[in-house]
């Protein structure tokens, strides 16, 4: 049985049909409703980028949908249980109307978001929770209100990430560069915001926090190198999502005795941990949150249908680097 796809080849997109996926033996077969974009999207859309530039790719890691069916060795969902997930980059992704996701990988959808609204959060909150709760070894919900940086706060990952931290009882220290941006962040929970266009040392010390113990970058790591160092305390940590793209001075970092760790949300599942089922519990904890009112989606902007003049929008909008909140696609 053939279905729809968008495909990506040689750094274009266009519609098409093609072969039904069947699950593995711990898949689901999930029929997909809503898919977020992200910019690891645009990235693969680069034609040889992971493979020959002539290559067939379907992009889409990011998706909510319904259960149709399931792999003999499937545990944790049956059909007609609703999911959300981001899955696994050395797989094809979810901009098909029928996409296989390993179970471990996959939450139960929150009951009180339709499924573009929970499209939006399973990739940028994976990222955000093991930045956050592992690499920064805060808890989960229980902090001294001690200060986070958080930088690129009106991102994708942003938006979910001072969510998090506010709801870890942390005080949130955001960054944005415009009005709009900085307005986001603030109604995503953030107690300031300050420019990441600016040197943050005065900053700091106007809102009366001139170093802090925790950054977490979710931006270009390079420019704000110096400033980052400076804010934090002898003994910090900070964690970014991205690696440098030139040297740094690792000096700066010695003097202080900084940790710093490098956040990767598809480590997981492109090397098989032994506990990738932990994107299974990360995103069915989300979920009771979000069920809770105690987390909202970052959904701000949806497209409907899911076609491949919609993707190449939010892609161009996406390479823009000012996107606030998500931009969801929904329905085929
Ligand atoms: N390692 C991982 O697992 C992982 C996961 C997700 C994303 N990422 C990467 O992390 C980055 C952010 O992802 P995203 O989904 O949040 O992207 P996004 O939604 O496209 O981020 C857009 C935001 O970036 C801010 N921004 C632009 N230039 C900036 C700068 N120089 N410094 C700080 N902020 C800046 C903008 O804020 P203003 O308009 O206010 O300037 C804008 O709101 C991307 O490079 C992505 O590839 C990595």
């Amino acid at each position: 049985m053939q279905v729809k796809a968008i495909v990506a080849k040689e750094g274009r997109l266009f519609d098409a049909e093609r072969p039904k996926p069947v699950p593995g033996p711990r898949d689901l077969l999930v029929r997909v409703h809503a898919v977020a974009v992200n910019p690891v999207d645009t990235i693969h859309l680069t034609p040889g980028f992971g493979g020959p530039s002539d290559q067939e790719r379907i992009l889409g890691w990011d998706a909510a949908g319904v259960v149709e069916a399931v792999g003999p060795e499937v545990t944790l969902f049956r059909p007609g249980d609703e999911v959300y997930y981001a899955g696994d980059i050395t797989r094809p992704g979810a901009f098909s109307e029928f996409h296989v996701v390993d179970e471990r990988l996959a939450g139960r959808k929150p009951r009180q978001l339709d499924f573009a609204e929970a499209a939006a959060l399973p990739l940028t909150s994976l990222t955000a929770w093991e930045g956050l709760f592992e690499r920064l070894a805060l808890h989960p919900e229980r902090n001294p209100a001690h200060p986070v940086l958080i930088i690129g706060a009106a991102g994708g990952v942003g938006s979910i990430a001072v969510q998090l931290a506010r709801y870890a009882g942390l005080t949130v220290i955001g960054t944005a560069s415009r009005p709009e941006s900085s307005a986001w962040v603030r109604t995503m929970g953030a107690h300031h915001v300050i420019d990441h266009s600016r040197p943050f040392a005065d900053q700091l010390r106007d809102i009366g926090y001139p170093q802090v113990p925790y950054v977490f970058a979710l931006n270009v790591v390079d420019p704000h190198w110096e400033n980052m160092m400076a804010a934090l305390v002898p003994g910090g940590r900070l964690c970014t999502i991205l690696p440098p793209r030139g040297p740094l001075d690792f000096r700066l970092m010695a003097d202080k005795s900084i940790t710093w760790s490098i956040e990767a949300m598809f480590t997981r599942p492109k090397h098989r941990t032994p506990d990738m089922d932990e994107h299974h519990r990360i995103l069915t904890r989300l979920a009771e949150w979000v069920d809770a009112g105690k987390i909202r989606t970052t959904l701000r902007e949806r497209l409907t249908p899911i076609n491949a003049p919609h993707v190449q929008a939010a892609f161009e909008q996406l390479r823009s680097r000012r996107t606030i909140g998500k931009i969801v696609l929904e329905g085929f």
